[in-house]
Order: C-alpha cells, then sequence, then structure tokens
C-alpha cells in the first residue's frame, strides 16, 4: 500500500481525502517510480471537479496529479530504456495519480533526469514546459514575430517566455500587476490584464500582432483574437473549442520522451528556467492544489515527498 492524496469523489475541495491504494506491478511499457516531487496544475481540479470524465481515466478514489519526478523501482515488459534505479520524470499512466509516495508512468511520456536538474524542477516539465515547447513548435513563428500571451505569468506562461526569447519572438506578456516583473525580466512587453486590455495592447502595437498563444481562454480570447493581423495563427490551451471557431485551434500535444529530453537539457544547460514559485510537504498536498484553484498564483507548484 503507498498513501495518496486525492478525492473521494466528483466535486469541490471538501472531496479531497488522503488515501491508502494499492499499486499494481507495472505493466507492458509502465515504469514503477517512487515519487520525488509532483507537478501541481489546473488540470488537477478539473478532474477532481469532473470536467474531464471521457479522457482521463478515473477509479474513485480517484488520486490526482498528472506528472512527477522519481526513482524507478520497478519496470514492465517491453520496457528497454529504463532500469531500476534510473532518475526519471514523466506523465502518470492512465487511470494512476502523482500525488503519491509511488506511481506507475508511461515510459512513452518519460525521461531520464539530468543530474543537474532539481527534482521540483524535473517534476513540472511534462505538463507545462511541454506544453509551451509544443505551442512553438506549432508555431514555428520567425525571429522578429510579435506573440501576444494570454496567461503570462502562470506555469505554462512562465515557460513560454523563456522558449519564445532564445527564438527572437517578441512576445507582449498579458498578466496581472503581479506579474509585472517576471514578464518583464523574461524579456517580454508587459500588458496589464483586465478590462481594456486590448486598447493597450492596440496602442502599443497598432498594426497588431502576428500570433496570438491563449492560456485563459472565453472572452478573453475572443477579444484578443481582434488584434491578430490577418491569417496570423490563434492558438489555446485553455479553450480550443473557442479557439477552432477563431480559426485557430488546439496545441498538438507530443508528450514523448524525446520532446521531454529536450526540455529537460534546455533547464540543465540554463536556457530554460520551468518557473517553480512554491513548494509544499506532502502533507499539504490540499495547500499546494488550493494555489493553483485560486488561478492567480504565480508560477508552478510543487509538492515535495521526504
Ligand atoms: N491541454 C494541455 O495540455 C494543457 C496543458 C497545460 C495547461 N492547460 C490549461 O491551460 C490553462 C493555463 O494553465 P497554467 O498551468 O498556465 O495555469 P496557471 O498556472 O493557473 O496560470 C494561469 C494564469 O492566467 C492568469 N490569468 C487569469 N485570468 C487572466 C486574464 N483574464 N488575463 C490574463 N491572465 C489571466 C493568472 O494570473 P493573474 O491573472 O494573476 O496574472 C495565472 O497566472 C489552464 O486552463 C490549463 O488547464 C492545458
Amino acid at each position: 500500500m503507498v498513501t495518496a492524496y486525492g478525492f473521494a469523489e466528483y466535486g469541490g475541495p471538501e472531496t479531497q481525502i488522503y488515501v491508502d491504494v494499492t499499486l499494481p506491478p507495472p505493466g507492458a511499457g509502465q515504469l514503477q517510480v517512487s515519487v520525488r516531487a509532483a507537478g501541481v496544475n489546473p488540470a488537477d481540479w478539473k478532474v477532481r471537479a469532473g470536467d474531464r470524465k471521457g479522457t482521463v481515466a478515473v477509479t474513485l478514489p480517484g488520486v490526482l496529479g498528472r506528472e512527477v519526478s522519481g526513482v524507478v523501482t520497478a519496470v514492465g515488459a517491453q520496457v528497454t530504456e529504463f532500469r531500476i534505479g534510473d532518475e526519471v520524470f514523466g506523465a502518470t499512466a492512465s487511470g494512476f495519480g502523482g500525488y503519491t509516495e509511488s506511481t506507475l508512468l508511461d515510459a512513452a511520456s518519460t525521461a531520464h533526469k539530468p543530474a543537474s536538474v532539481s527534482w521540483a524542477d524535473a517534476a513540472v516539465l511534462t505538463v507545462s514546459a511541454g506544453t509551451a515547447y509544443d505551442a512553438l513548435h506549432d508555431l514555428d513563428l520567425p525571429a522578429g514575430s510579435t506573440l501576444l500571451l494570454l496567461g503570462a505569468g502562470g506555469g505554462v506562461g512562465v515557460s513560454t517566455l523563456a522558449l519564445a526569447r532564445p527564438r527572437g519572438i517578441e512576445v507582449i506578456g498579458v498578466a496581472s500587476e503581479a506579474k509585472k516583473s517576471a514578464v518583464e525580466a523574461a524579456g517580454a512587453r508587459w500588458v496589464r490584464s483586465g478590462v481594456g486590455f486590448t486598447d493597450r495592447i492596440a496602442a502599443l502595437m497598432p498594426h497588431g500582432v502576428d500570433a496570438l498563444f491563449d492560456l485563459v481562454g472565453e472572452s478573453t480570447l475572443v477579444d484578443a483574437a481582434t488584434l491578430v493581423r490577418a491569417g496570423g495563427p490563434i492558438v489555446s490551451i485553455a479553450d480550443p473549442s473557442t479557439a477552432g471557431r477563431l480559426g485557430g485551434g488546439g496545441v498538438n500535444r507530443r508528450r514523448t520522451t524525446a520532446v521531454f529530453a529536450e526540455v529537460a537539457a534546455l533547464v540543465a544547460t540554463g536556457a530554460l528556467d520551468p518557473g517553480v514559485g512554491a513548494r509544499y510537504p506532502f502533507t499539504e498536498a490540499g495547500a499546494a492544489l488550493a494555489a493553483v484553484e485560486d488561478g492567480h498564483h504565480g508560477g508552478k507548484v510543487v509538492i515535495e515527498f521526504p
């Protein structure tokens, strides 16, 4: 049995509980991992709330979390790239969570952790940094392009800022006042979010922007789309269906060992700081998720295990 943090039934934070679960041996293509750190993401509370029924497999009580770093303790059949004792990070296998002392990962969505990358940094690479990497890959903007980034101060936002800079992309980062210094320190131009944000951007960019990457969705996305030059790409991970109605779409998430290894190498060389902003011990997993569910925290939130 391992201790995990999850939810007894679909609903609000009041459904969250610590629970002992039996972890089966890893199946074909899976790894069993002793968890050192778990990334905390908006997707976690959305799964708990029942918003992801049909796309995320959950057996109640469900275990929260989708990504971890840790040490391999067992390998399933057909796994050739990883051995017991390897330090890794990756996405949890279907039906398994990340807020737990031990879990199962899909080997195809796992990469080796470079020695110089911390457990906390590695734990947050698959969802946020991986998404930022995939989005910029999809957009494929030439140097000198302008990219409007909605939600620039959050988990995906900070990685997008860091990855866009070496590509020579000029980012206009929309975020609250509290995120101004972080956005500007990443080399982007900050625009205050909230009522009138499109006017503020139009004053800064009278000829519009080349592309839009949205991490907020709904009316914010719809309003921002008016600032994109004709034919410019619009991608959203917060609200891909609205992006689709605007002529854009979602991000093609690859979640492969090769992509995760590339992202980790960028962290190891100092080219990417995934922006871990808050660390919580496993005993305070509920507080960690509450910080993310609030929706206005900065950077990434991590749960650490002894
Ligand atoms: N499909 C995927 O693979 C995938 C992967 C990762 C994330 N996502 C989704 O993408 C979204 C963002 O994820 P995340 O991890 O970056 O979330 P996050 O860390 O919670 O950050 C969201 C950011 O948006 C800002 N924000 C909220 N309302 C805003 C507004 N009206 N204008 C500008 N900024 C606003 C928030 O802070 P301030 O307002 O305080 O500045 C916050 O910094 C979530 O919906 C998540 O579920 C999807």
